[in-house]
């Protein structure tokens, strides 16, 4: 079982993770929690520089979260799903889709076509949208990293295709209202994870 969790910044999405891993361990499961750009150990060189680097073309900062996420899936996600261990991501192949091309505006059809690339095609089984207007949510945060440094526009526009990708796939995403209390929207979030892992 492979689920997502995204959203724009501040939205709470990491913190809620971490208490449905939490949750899901109390009751005997094997989860991996994990995280795009970062995990592993060429993951952590990339996330430097994607955070922290100067002078980054935006074509660039798209070719390295797709290298990021090539390494992160082959080595990290693809494994854990094979030995049956339920894997919850912070962040993946949409933040692509809504940062590098609806936010930043870059080519659509290549954002997708790279992350089919990067990801040989694994689709998450569930991915949760945790839902917030950036105004409060970059209020929340205690220090900004170079994208959470881009303009309000920008913010805006990053929550809106998060927005229109959900809408667009019902299926797969499920929305959360990030501006409830941090208890609420973890109970929100585990009545659409509880039926897929009972
Ligand atoms: P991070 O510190 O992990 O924060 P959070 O996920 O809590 O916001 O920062 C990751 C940043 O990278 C975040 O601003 C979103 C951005 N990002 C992209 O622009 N494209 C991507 O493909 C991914 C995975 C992340």
């Amino acid at each position: 079982m492979f689920i997502t969790f995204e959203g724009p910044e501040g939205a709470g999405k990491s913190t809620v993770l971490l208490s449905i891993a939490d949750r899901l361990r109390a009751s005997g499961r094997d989860v991996v929690t994990t995280r795009e750009p970062g995990a592993g150990e060429l993951g952590k060189s990339i996330r430097q520089i994607l955070l922290h680097g100067d002078d980054l073309d935006p074509k660039s900062e798209l070719l390295l979260f797709l290298a990021d996420r090539a390494n992160h899936v082959s080595n990290i996600v693809r494994p854990a799903l094979a030995r049956g261990a339920i894997v919850l991501c912070d962040r993946y192949a949409d933040s692509t889709l809504v940062y590098q091309a609806y936010a930043r505006g870059l080519d659509e059809a290549f954002a997708r076509a790279g992350n089919a690339f990067a990801t040989g095609g694994l689709v998450p089984d569930l991915t949760l949208l945790v839902d917030l207007d950036p105004r409060i949510g970059l209020t929340r945060l205690q220090s900004k990293d170079r994208l959470d440094a881009q303009s309000i526009d920008f913010h805006e526009r990053v929550r809106d295709g998060f927005l229109r990708e959900a809408a667009s796939d019902a299926k797969r995403w499920r929305v959360v209202d990030g501006s409830q209390t941090a208890d609420l929207v973890l109970e929100a979030c585990w009545q659409f994870i509880e039926p897929l892992v009972r």
